[in-house]
């Protein structure tokens, strides 16, 4: 079954509907979790009272309550220093309750991110950031966690596309160790032929209408216009902004790096919200079922 053969007749593309397929594997998730005979522990870490991070981070909790896991979450002060944080990873790696951790980014910036990430137990390490992991999945070693929103951001490509990408040109923009670079790998691990590109890549417009498959990574509102995007290309919009909007009662609306309104000329294109953001939660789920049902044997 495919979510995106649903294309409008007027030429519109077809959306690609991340919160559907991402029901259909925690559904999934529910089942292997009911008996797998251990509940998988979950536990996720805030620090500091960023608005958007709290909205994620509870979500993630509530997600894996809703599947019968053990959930906890721990929220620290933006105050809270290395000495602290690292005391709460060193106590969630001991714990034989808890099979995933995740600490939210980015951290207040007097924390270094990379030694918090440092000191997960790669095992435990299910949002995939760890060295060990990055490495793992670099050389291809099936055993790698692998980051969420890559992984999802696959599943859903596989929807339009099948596993095997032989022959289709994929440009990544974005090259960050949490989405761009693990998901570079993964495309070209699925045979896609691979152009990673960035702020300072020259003509990214041209870069960019190269792609049969159109991932945009960035954290930019909008910034990939109409003209990027080669007719039937399939867009993975992994942007979240928030920009004003005076008709809503928040004041504000979510959009993704797309500008999805110019988007008409593509076959397939992932909604903003609705579309990635669903499947890097649903793939957590499933990292953490994992990681717990590997601890198990
Ligand atoms: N901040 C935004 N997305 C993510 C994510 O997938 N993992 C973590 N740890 N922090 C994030």
């Amino acid at each position: 079954m495919s979510s995106a053969d649903s294309a409008a007749p007027s030429g519109r593309p077809a959306l690609i509907d991340g919160k559907a397929i991402a029901a259909t594997i925690t559904d999934d998730i529910a089942r292997r979790t009911a008996s797998l005979g251990v509940k998988p522990g979950l536990a996720v870490v805030l620090v500091g009272d960023d608005g958007a991070s709290a909205v994620y981070v509870s979500m993630k909790s509530k997600k894996a309550e809703a599947l019968g896991f053990h959930s906890v979450q721990h929220t620290l002060l933006a105050a809270t220093t290395e000495a602290e944080l690292l005391a709460v990873v060193a106590d969630l790696n001991a714990d034989p309750a808890i099979h995933g951790i995740l600490v939210q980014l980015p951290l207040p910036a007097h924390l270094d991110a990379a030694v918090v990430i440092a000191a997960i137990d790669p095992d435990k390490d299910v949002d995939g950031l760890s060295v060990t992991n990055a490495g793992r999945l670099a050389v291809g070693d099936p055993s790698a966690i692998v980051p969420c929103t890559p992984l999802g951001a696959m599943t859903l490509i596989g929807t339009v596309h099948g596993a095997d990408l032989s022959g289709l040109e994929a440009v990544v923009i974005g090259r960050s160790r949490l989405v761009g670079l693990p998901m570079a790998l993964l495309l070209q691990q699925a045979n896609a032929t691979v152009t990673i590109a960035h702020s300072r890549t020259r003509d990214l417009p041209a870069v960019a209408r190269r792609a049969d498959i159109l991932v945009a990574a960035v954290g930019r509102a909008e910034m990939v216009k109409g003209d990027w995007i080669k007719p039937g290309a399939t867009v993975i919009d992994v942007g979240t902004s928030r920009v004003p909007d005076a008709s809503k009662a928040s004041g504000q609306r979510l959009v993704g790096d797309i500008a999805f309104a110019e988007a008409g000329a593509a076959g397939a294109i992932t909604p903003v919200p609705g579309g990635v953001g669903p499947m890097t939660i649903a793939m957590l789920m499933r990292n953490t079922l994992d990681a717990a049902a590997r601890r198990a044997g």
